[in-house]
Formats: C-alpha cells, structure tokens, sequence
C-alpha cells in the first residue's frame, strides 16, 4: 500500500500507509476467503509437470487458471469490517472507503512525517479523522504540509526541472559593445569564456534566477571589439540557428520582432535630441528676463498712475504735494517710483489717498517678491546656444546629424522620418559625440545627435555643456530576443514583471545607471518669464480701488463746490463779498479748476469767516443758520 511520489537523489518524499493498512489487508482476505468457501468456492494447488520444458525453462502456458477468482475478488469487494485502522470497506466505484495516507518526508536513510493525505480533505498537517466532522474543504489554499528537508538538507523548494534544451547550454549572443558598457560590458573569464556584466547582463540572470526552472546557457559575444556592432545584425543571427537568444541593448523594433521573439521591454528608451547648451547668467540684460515685456510696461504705467491718483487725493490738503507745476510733476514721478522701494517720504494725509496707497503698497509688495525669486531661479538658467530645439526644428535645418554607430537610429531616421543618409555621421564613441557637437555643422562636426535616452542619460550626467532638447519622439523599450516561438521568451517576461514589481528591476538600474556628477541636472532650458495674467488679479484690484477713490473724492468735491459756489452767489446777489463766479460755461469751469486747485484749508478758513460774517449779520437781524463745509476725504 506504499507509493512513492518522486525521488531526490538517495532522498525521497512519499506516501505510506496510515497506520495499519497491511494487517487490516490480511485480514480482509481471511474474511473473503471465509465468504468464498461459504459460497461453495474451492482452492486447490497441484504440481503440474508440463511447467518445466526441455532443458529445464519454464512452460507458462501450461499454468492452470483459478477458477473461482471472479468470486473471490466479489467476496472481497462485498466485506465490510472494523480494522486496527477503524472501518475497512470498499465503495461502489470499488475504491477504498475514505483512504488515508502518512506524507513521509525521506531524509537520508530514515523519514519524518510532513503531514496526511486523505481524498476527503486532501493534504493536511492533521490526522484526517479530526476532519470527516467538518465539511471537506480541498481548496488549494487549505493544502498544507509541514516544512520539507530536500537533498542538500535545503528547505527552499528546488526550482524544478531542467530546461529541455536536447542536454545543451542556451547559447545566448552579446554585443560587444565599446561604449556605454554600462549597460554590457564584456570582462575576462575563466578559460577563455566570453562573460559579461551591465545592467543589461545582471536584468537577464535576475530574471532567469525567477524561472520556476533551470537554464543552463553561456555568454557568445559579437562584434569586433572595435565599433559597436549592428543590433539589428546580431537578432538576425538568431534566425541562422548560430544563437538561441541574444541579450544586451537590443531595442524592440518591428524589423526585429519580425526574426525573433521579444520578451517584454525591461527598460523603457526612446530617441533624444541632444543639443550644446550654455551658461545664460553673463548677460547684461539678465535682470530684466523676470519679466515679460507687456508685465515690465504696465508696471511702469501702474506706478505713474498711482502716482497721478495719490496727488489728485492729496493735491487739496497736503503741501507736500502742491508748489510749482514743475515741482508737483517731480514729486509725482519721486513719490510713485520710491514706492518700489518703500522709501517714499511725502505723508498722505488723506483718508482716500491712503487707500489708495496701501492697495498699491500691497501689489508692489508681491511683485518685488515675485520678481526676485524668478531672477534667483534664472540666473541658474542655461541658454540654448544651438536653434535647434527639437526633432522639428532638426528636421527643418539641412545640417549633419550624429548618431550612434550600430543603432537602429539610423534606419528610423532615413525611413520614418525621411532625413537624407548623407546629413547622418555615425559617432562610436562618447568621445566622437562631444567632439562632433563642440565643433559643430560649420567646422566638420553635428548640428544635434540624435540617440536613445537611456544612452543619452548616463552621457549627459559627465557631460553638462550638453543638452536634450524637446521631447522624446519616438517610444520604444529594451527586450531579450529569442528563437520564434521559444517558451523562455514568455516565461522571462513574466519574470521581468516580477523583478519591476518587486522593485528589484529600478534597484539595478539604480546600481549600474545613475549618475550624479554634472550638478546641471537641474538646470533649466527655457526661461520662465513671469507674465501679465500672473498680476492681472493684482492690478485689478489696485485699479479698481483707485477709480473708486477718485469718483468718490470728485463726488464730495462736487457737493463741496456746490456748496461754495451757491453760498458765494447768494453773498454775490446779496452785495457781499467773496471770488467772483462768473457767468459763462468757460468761465464756470475755471472756477471750479480753480476751487479745485485751491488748499482746502483756504476753503474752510473763507467758510468760517463768511459764516461768522453771517452769524454776526444774523444777530443783528434776528439770528440764522448757515451749513457747515467741513469735511475731510
Ligand atoms: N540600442 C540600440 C539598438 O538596439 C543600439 O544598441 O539598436
């Protein structure tokens, strides 16, 4: 009744009979045999001499048949008894009545028990009795067993299998790339083995470390050492049967997917314009970028208008403000433009002027703020010193483009996007890139290369007078390439989503890909001019207030003339004295400018003495009442 499930070496897992299966047998056929015989069966043995042959060999086809086995084997089926091992029986399917097995666990030449298997409840850590009073449950997640001990005393489940590759190793082909060995680099190995390291080489064992399964393979390098090979040429070998995968930089394109299969992309690229940048900051003309021209003039405007409003509201009762019109004019220009700074020195008197006043304060505050914080962050701003500012403009110009030697850039240029072959110059060498963009397309070198950011990255990140310009503008991701229809193309993709998931993917793009040590990284392209609509709110506001205090100062101011004019009429009809109003519009209106130009205190002061005038008149006539004129705005 013992089966065994699998071996390991001199080790073995296994199941064996739960406790007494062996002796409730035997005396399970002691009761059939007791049926039979009952039933009239009859077991007889004799010595047949046609068994042995000529020369001694055994003559099976003379064996006798027993007759009654049918009977037996139904006597056999039909017992039902309580063994050692409790209820002994057979179902209708002729199968044994809930049979229960010992999981041993094989260790060496001795065994320990890792659980029980019972059809019932399947694999559980106890006895299966305790579980026929509970409903079965033989879903996977209540399959339990006790930690096995596998060859090698390990208690990490072996992976499996061998990968059927017919006994062979993988034959996997390399790049043997000569720059960027970042991402593959080839170093010496033990007897003349081509081995490798990069992010690219480390991605590829991590992920087939993942495997449920073993794959043995080694490392076939290609290329001459010199320039970096063809990626495009290397995925084809694969098609000639030379190579069963090739692993390194190998950007997924359609051309490729067409020779072989992709895993999924472990790294996402897409090409880059790189362009020549340089230091911005010696201009003479930095500190007016904050800002864009329209902001810079209606500031100016602002500041004059304020200016203008404040002098109107304080014209009539602050002597700061009145004098020679030569005088005032300054003082406006003075007094608007020291409130930049805060310096002004002329008071404001009036209730209204110092609204004003205070709003404008508030709006000089913010763009004093504004405008040094934007100068701090543009003096760190680099400028473009190439017009190329994207593939656009790149595709525009007719000058040489670099591009990296063996690259699948060069096809992508030339077909998608339609650049003449002769504009494109190969470069091997991050050395060639920065010499071909220092010298430029006037002195025999590039206007721009064009090449995969994760390249571009790890080039930009030693090289700071450089630049990507505009966005990336083509998309693709890096993949391993396989035989068609090979089932590790699949099996590697899942395990390469299991490396990005666990965060294990970023952790060696991090260890072998980045780099710090251009402090420019940082370091803005274009300069963010602060605009009008960022202040519109502002000015809106300080205008607003403004034209309020103005209607509201010209309103009183009328009601105060009028007052003055009528009271002036009254004493003009009357025979008094007092300015004369004249009679014509012209005539109206410079008095009124006149009035308005007059200090208000002169105002109050004729006021007062006309009203004394009258009061003393009134007296003598009996009394009377005249309205006051003061009022303060
Ligand atoms: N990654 C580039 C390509 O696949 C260059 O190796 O063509």
């Amino acid at each position: 009744m013992t089966r065994k499930l699998g071996m390991r070496g001199n080790q073995h897992l296994g199941l064996c009979t739960y406790g007494l299966y062996a002796y409730d047998s035997v005396w399970l056929l002691a009761r059939a045999l007791a049926a039979f015989f009952k039933q009239g069966g009859n077991i007889s043995f004799s010595k047949d001499p046609r068994l042995k042959g000529n020369g001694g060999r055994l003559r099976l086809d003379s064996m006798s048949v027993f007759d009654g086995g049918n009977l037996l084997r139904e006597m056999i089926f039909k017992t039902e008894m309580t063994g050692v091992t409790g209820p002994f029986r057979f179902t209708s399917d002729r199968d044994l009545y809930r049979p229960a097995f010992e999981v041993i666990n094989m260790v060496g030449t001795g065994f320990r028990r890792v659980g029980y298997w019972s059809n019932y409840s399947g694999l559980s850590v106890v006895p299966p009795e305790s579980l026929y009073s509970k409903p079965p449950n033989i879903s996977s997640s209540n399959q339990r067993l006790h930690r096995m001990i596998w060859p090698g005393q390990e208690t990490d489940t072996p992976r499996g299998w061998v990968f059927p590759n017919n006994g062979r190793q993988l034959r996997v082909g390399v790049p043997k790339r000569v720059s960027f060995q970042e991402f593959v680099g080839q170093v010496a190995g033990d007897d003349g083995d081509d081995m490798f390291r990069g992010y690219c080489i480390e991605v590829f064992t991590s992920a087939v470390y993942l495997l449920p399964y073993s794959v043995p393979y080694k490392f076939l390098s290609f290329g001459d050492g010199l320039k970096n090979p063809d990626d495009t040429d290397i995925v084809h070998v694969i098609t000639e049967g030379v190579y069963d995968a090739v692993v390194g930089d190998i950007a997924i394109t359609t051309n490729r997917t067409k020779m072989a299969d992709f895993t999924q992309p472990y790294i996402e690229s897409g090409l880059v314009v790189v362009v020549p940048v340089k230091e911005l900051s010696s201009s003479a003309w930095a500190f007016l970028r904050p800002f864009t021209p329209p902001m810079w003039a209606i500031t100016g405007i602002f500041f004059l208008v304020v200016g203008a409003v404040v002098w109107i509201l304080e014209h009539r009762m602050n002597t700061d403000f009145r004098g020679p019109p030569r005088k005032q004019f300054i003082t406006i220009l003075w007094f608007s433009f020291s409130t930049l700074f805060f310096a002004h020195k002329e008071s404001t008197v009036s209730t209204l002027g110092r609204i004003v006043l205070i709003v404008w304060l508030f709006v000089v505050l913010i763009i004093n703020s504004s405008y040094t914080a934007s100068l701090t962050s543009n003096l760190t701003v680099q400028q473009l010193s190439s017009p190329v500012k994207g593939i656009e403009s790149l595709l525009a110009s007719n000058d040489p483009i670099g591009y990296q030697l063996g690259s699948f850039t060069h096809n992508y240029l030339i077909q998608e996007l339609g650049i003449r072959a002769s504009r494109l110059v190969p470069l091997n060498l991050p050395e060639d890139f920065v010499d071909a963009l220092r010298k430029g397309p006037r002195n025999g070198g590039v206007m721009a290369v064009v090449d995969e950011r994760a390249y571009m990255e790890v080039f930009l990140s030693t090289h700071c007078e450089f630049s990507i310009v505009g966005q990336e503008f083509q998309k693709n991701g890096w993949g391993f390439a396989f035989r068609r229809d090979s089932p590790l193309a699949a099996d590697l993709s899942t395990a390469i989503l299991k490396l990005s998931e666990s965060g294990e993917l970023q952790k060696i793009h991090d260890k072998w890909l980045m780099r710090s040590a251009c402090t420019s990284e940082n370091t803005k392209l274009e300069v963010d001019r602060l605009e009008l609509k960022s202040f519109s709110g502002l000015f809106s506001i300080c205008g607003t207030a403004s034209f309020l205090a103005l209607m509201v100062y010209f309103a009183l101011l009328a009601c105060q003339y009028k007052r003055h004019y009528y009271s002036n009429s009254d004493q003009s009809s009357g025979g008094g004295g007092g300015g004369g109003t004249g009679g014509s519009r012209s005539g109206r209106m410079r008095t009124f400018l006149s009035f308005v130009d007059e200090k208000e205190e002169s105002v109050k002061s004729r006021s007062v003495k006309r009203k004394e005038m009258e009061d003393s008149r009134g007296s003598s006539i009996g009394g009377g009442d005249a309205s006051s004129m003061n009022g303060s705005y």
